[in-house]
């Protein structure tokens, strides 16, 4: 049985006639830029995450980039964060010449050490850079707490958190972004809430900030051919925005199927024993964006499971104090020692919406057979 890692045609197949429409309208009225489909969707999003401001932007790096420039991430302010994500979360920071401080991850829930920021604070630092990474959200109240404390910005990377949702000690629930001074989403193809293509949205719930944003996706113009400031060309895709409507309609649904596939990953992996699986910390409605699991010999897995038609990839192979391009900022190996054992045995396993039970136990029985052999 082959099992692809991720596959965007099934649901295409299952709601065909809706996409189509969907584009074909667009294409129609030809309103190709920042037109009434991105307005919607923006409504859409404002409502769905609580958020009082949504801003459709090129891509969930091109929103970071943004936010970081208002938010004065920038010439030597320093900006903490984790060492263990994406790329983009950090270069942000240093597109201009923000300094990112790293601090080492959660063994458990692989995003940043929340007991580990408040140390790193000084009078160069702008603010605090959470990652909403993989399934569930670091403490924000501490974070939040944190930075009211220190007159310090919070930027929510949930690029991979939309849908998720943090309670803490709080009363009401409150969805991923809409809890620091931004948050910024990403609808890379492959997210809960993915396009088909490149898409970001910024959200906020101050008014002037996201004034701000507006100005910055088009050049900075406060009016058309006025610019106040030297922004940006990065707008949401009026075809993408006209997709994402369409699978926003679904995405209770495509949650609660990802949520119930990683309970089958549970169940039939809690007896392996040279697994460990992911484990939440604090209240917070979860969303299984991927599943990941840290594997005794993982090279050798992720090759068994290729050889085996499994499809797998690796978030992330190298933390990002080692990569190449952050040679400068000073760090090295052993620096963050728990990101780095965690880089040598994550795997993430195959899980959308649309992937069979069968297709999940067929994961999970060559999981099992390897560790046999
Ligand atoms: C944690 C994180 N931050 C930022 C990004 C960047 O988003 P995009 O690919 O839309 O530019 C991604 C996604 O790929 C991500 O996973």
């Amino acid at each position: 049985m082959k099992v692809n890692f991720y596959t965007s045609q099934r649901e295409y197949l299952e709601k065909k006639g809706e996409f189509d429409r969907a584009i074909q309208s667009v294409i129609e009225k030809g309103n190709f830029i920042l037109g009434e489909q991105v307005q919607q969707f923006e409504k859409d999003i404002q409502e769905y995450t609580g958020a009082k401001y949504a801003i459709g932007v090129a891509s969930g790096t091109d929103a970071l980039i943004i936010a970081s420039d208002i938010l004065g991430f920038k010439d030597g302010k320093e900006v903490i964060t984790s060492p263990f994500t994406f790329l983009a979360s950090t270069s942000c920071i240093t597109k201009h010449k923000g300094k990112p401080v790293f601090v080492d991850i959660d063994e458990d829930t692989f995003g940043i050490d929340v007991n580990k920021i408040e140390e790193k604070i000084n009078k160069s630092t702008a603010g605090i850079l959470p990652i909403h990474l993989f399934d569930q959200m670091p403490d924000m109240d501490k974070i939040m707490e944190i930075a009211k404390r220190h007159d310090l910005r919070v930027l929510e990377d949930a690029a991979e958190a939309f849908g998720m949702r943090w309670k803490g000690n709080g009363s009401e629930y409150k969805h991923s972004g809409a809890i620091g001074d931004f948050g910024v989403y990403s609808f890379f193809p492959t997210k809960t809430l993915g396009g088909y293509g490149d898409g970001g949205m910024i959200v906020t719930n101050n008014e002037e900030l996201a004034q701000l944003v507006k100005y910055f996706r088009v050049h900075g113009a406060s009016k058309k051919y006025h610019y106040d400031f030297i922004g940006y060309n990065s707008r949401l895709d009026t075809l993408q925005a006209a997709v994402l409507s369409v699978k926003l309609k679904y995405i209770d649904e495509a949650i609660k199927k990802r949520n119930e596939i990683a309970k089958l990953y549970f169940e039939r992996l809690s007896d392996c024993e040279n697994i460990k699986l992911p484990k939440v910390k604090g209240d917070q409605k979860q969303v299984y964006y991927v599943f990941n699991i840290l594997a005794e010999k993982r090279d050798e897995l992720a090759e068994y499971l290729k050889k085996n038609e499994v499809g797998y990839s690796i978030y992330y192979p190298m933390p990002l104090h080692m990569q190449k391009c952050f040679e400068y900022l000073g760090y090295k190996k052993g620096d963050f020692p728990v990101a780095e054992r965690v880089s040598e045995q994550i795997i993430a396993l195959p899980i959308y919406p649309e992937i069979t039970t069968e297709e999940v136990e067929f994961v999970c029985e060559t999981i099992k057979k390897f560790y046999k052999k």
